[in-house]
């Protein structure tokens, strides 16, 4: 799955940085949350990973080195905040031509654009307008396009921001649905701390610095908080270096080439050495 190690991005000239010697890994064929404060880091996190930043540091996905984003082609997909489909074009034109880009025979074309538009549950909203669409159609329409390449990986900018809580909860089940029936992993840059208990691994970013990763029972017991709501009011006692420092006594540092398998259930995973234990048992993921 992927990974990095002491990732950071430096912004130039001004020498500043936004991302301070990240590492963190990511649970597979799980649902990945990313939280932290407005600024913190979430997406320049995701983005370095990606490649889409450049930063120093190691990244690595199923063990294998990753130097730029031509290396994820094909594995992972990244939908930004904003469906990137042109507004003038339907539901399915949207869909349509995205899959003219992946797949070539027009029967499996037809079978993928039928089994997507389920998924998404945007069947009955095919001749709408991307300019028409809702704002949880709009995302589960930026979902759809990025299960076009069925990538075993999926990262999502805020994919539930700024959605009434029906259409949020609309789609964290397409996302349990995908991870439960395909397998898929999910990474999850998310708002709504009372959300979390959706997730099965949590990535805590504050101030530019990775200072947590685990289930949320173990975050609760980390920062020694009754629920995930109190989180920003801890962090905010202490400076970074504190948590930084704290982090690193935990053993976050560990290595992290090589990502264990995900065997049972998930939730049974609460902390770094969760994963170690599985790692040893399984096998690289
Ligand atoms: N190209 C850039 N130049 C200068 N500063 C930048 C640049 N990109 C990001 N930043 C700054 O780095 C910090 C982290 O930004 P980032 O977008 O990663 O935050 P975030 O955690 O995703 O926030 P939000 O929850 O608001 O989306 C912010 O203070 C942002 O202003
Ligand atoms: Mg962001």
């Amino acid at each position: 799955m992927l990974a990095c190690k002491d990732l950071s991005v430096v912004i130039q000239p001004s020498g500043t940085r936004i991302l301070d010697g990240a590492t963190a890994r990511f649970m597979p064929k799980a649902l990945n949350a990313v939280i932290g404060p407005s600024g913190c880091g979430k997406t320049t996190l995701v983005k370095a990973m990606l490649g889409i930043l450049d930063s120093e540091g190691t990244i690595s996905y199923a063990d294998q080195p990753v130097k730029k984003s031509a290396d994820l082609q094909g594995k992972l997909s990244f939908a930004p905040q904003f469906s990137i489909a042109h507004e003038r074009l339907t539901v399915e034109e949207a869909l349509r031509y995205a899959l003219d880009l992946c797949v070539r025979e027009s029967a499996t074309k037809e079978v993928r654009l039928g089994e997507i538009l389920d998924r998404i549950g945007l069947a009955e909203h095919t001749d709408k307008r991307v300019s028409d669409l809702s704002g949880g159609q709009l995302r589960r329409l930026g979902l759809g396009l990025e299960l076009v390449g069925d990538p075993q990986c999926m990262v999502c900018d805020e994919v539930t921001s700024g959605l009434d809580p029906r259409s949020e909860d609309q789609i964290l089940a397409v996302l349990r649905r995908l991870r439960d029936e395909r397998e898929k992993t999910f990474i999850c840059i998310i708002h709504n701390l009372a959300k979390l208990d959706v997730f099965d691994w949590i990535t805590v970013v504050y101030e530019g610095v990775v200072v947590f990763q685990g289930s949320l029972d173990a975050m609760n017991a980390y920062f020694g908080i009754p629920d995930a709501l109190h989180l920003y009011d801890r962090l905010n006692e202490h400076p970074i270096d504190y948590w930084r420092e704290r982090r690193e006594a935990a053993g976050a540092g560990v290595p992290m080439e090589s990502v264990p398998a995900v065997v049972g259930p998930a939730a049974a995973i609460t902390d770094l050495a969760d994963l170690d234990a599985l790692e040893a048992a399984h096998g690289p993921f």
